[in-house]
């Protein structure tokens, strides 16, 4: 009888721990699935975070209303977005609005273009104006009070603005923290009086990192290619560089040299298997 109730508890035991094992299983392989779909789930955020990233790259921008420096350029496949200002528009000889509907054609980036208003109202009426020749318009707009009121408001209407004429730190933090979608330190000109245009601009990279700013900087008013490479080691989103210069970054003495020889070899080449030498 005893050994009877002995027999039993044990298969119960037994069958407990069968069960036990099972359930060991089951919550193994459930936790192995659980991991792998998490893992699954991960990896897919990441790819389409990853695709919809804009990778830090410092972007080429025109700074020109030439329309056909533009349109040549636009076909090497380097050139992001243009700039435009008041000085540049009237280069041209034309009306500012056909320029800017023309340039928008040709680059599918950003387009800046600049309102002459000194006043906030007049520079919103104008950059209303703007904005609705193309949707790749910004509206260009000068680092003063009026401009700082007028950045806000256009900001509430989805209109993104480019703070220009910015030469020192403080204008540059208003214009972000007006509401800015895009920030112009001017090196060339800061240059031009002594200082060190260069320095605003690494030390703006600096500052808008420090505080995760998602406003551009566009390093504007470039002279030369050492403002350039300059431009590429502090960082900048941005390089707005007039055509003259991004026509320079290209060449290089030995590129041309290296190309020179290589078809003379290649015709020597050719010469001497024509005239039937074992290459
Ligand atoms: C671009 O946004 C500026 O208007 C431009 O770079 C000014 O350049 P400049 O100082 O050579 O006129």
């Amino acid at each position: 009888m005893l050994a009877a109730k002995n027999d039993n508890r044990r298969e119960v035991k037994n069958l407990y721990f069968a069960i036990g094992v099972k359930h060991g299983d089951l919550i193994g392989s459930f936790c192995f699935w659980i991991s792998n779909c998490l893992c699954c789930i991960i990896i897919v955020i990441t790819m389409i975070e990853a695709e919809g990233r804009d990778f830090r790259h410092m972007k080429i921008f025109m700074d020109t209303a030439n329309t056909n420096e533009i349109a040549e350029l636009a076909d090497w496949g380097i050139v992001y977005g243009v700039t435009t200002n008041p000085s540049l528009i009237a280069k041209t000889g034309r009306q500012q609005e056909q320029v800017i509907a023309e340039i928008c054609r040709l680059i599918e980036g950003p387009v800046s273009a600049e309102v002459i208003s000194t006043d906030c109202p007049g520079m919103l009426i104008e950059a209303r104006s703007l904005a609705s020749i193309a949707p790749n318009v910004v509206v260009k707009l000068p680092c003063t009070v009026e401009g700082l009121k007028a950045v806000r408001l256009l900001k509430k209407e989805n209109v993104r603005t480019n703070v220009t004429l910015v030469f020192s730190l403080t204008q540059a933090l208003l214009a972000v923290e007006a509401g800015a979608s895009y920030v112009s330190p001017f090196i060339g000109r800061l240059d031009d009086i002594g200082e060190d245009g260069m320095k605003i601009v690494e030390d703006m990279v600096t500052i808008f990192r420090n505080y995760g700013y998602k406003a551009q900087i566009i390093a504007a008013s470039i002279r030369d290619l050492n403002h350039v490479h300059r431009a590429m080691l502090a960082g900048v989103d941005i390089a707005t560089i007039p055509t003259k210069i991004i026509r320079e970054m290209i060449g290089h003495k030995l590129t041309d040299a290296g190309l020179k020889k290589f078809l003379e070899d290649y015709e020597e080449s050719l010469s001497k298997a024509n005239a039937g030498h074992k290459i």
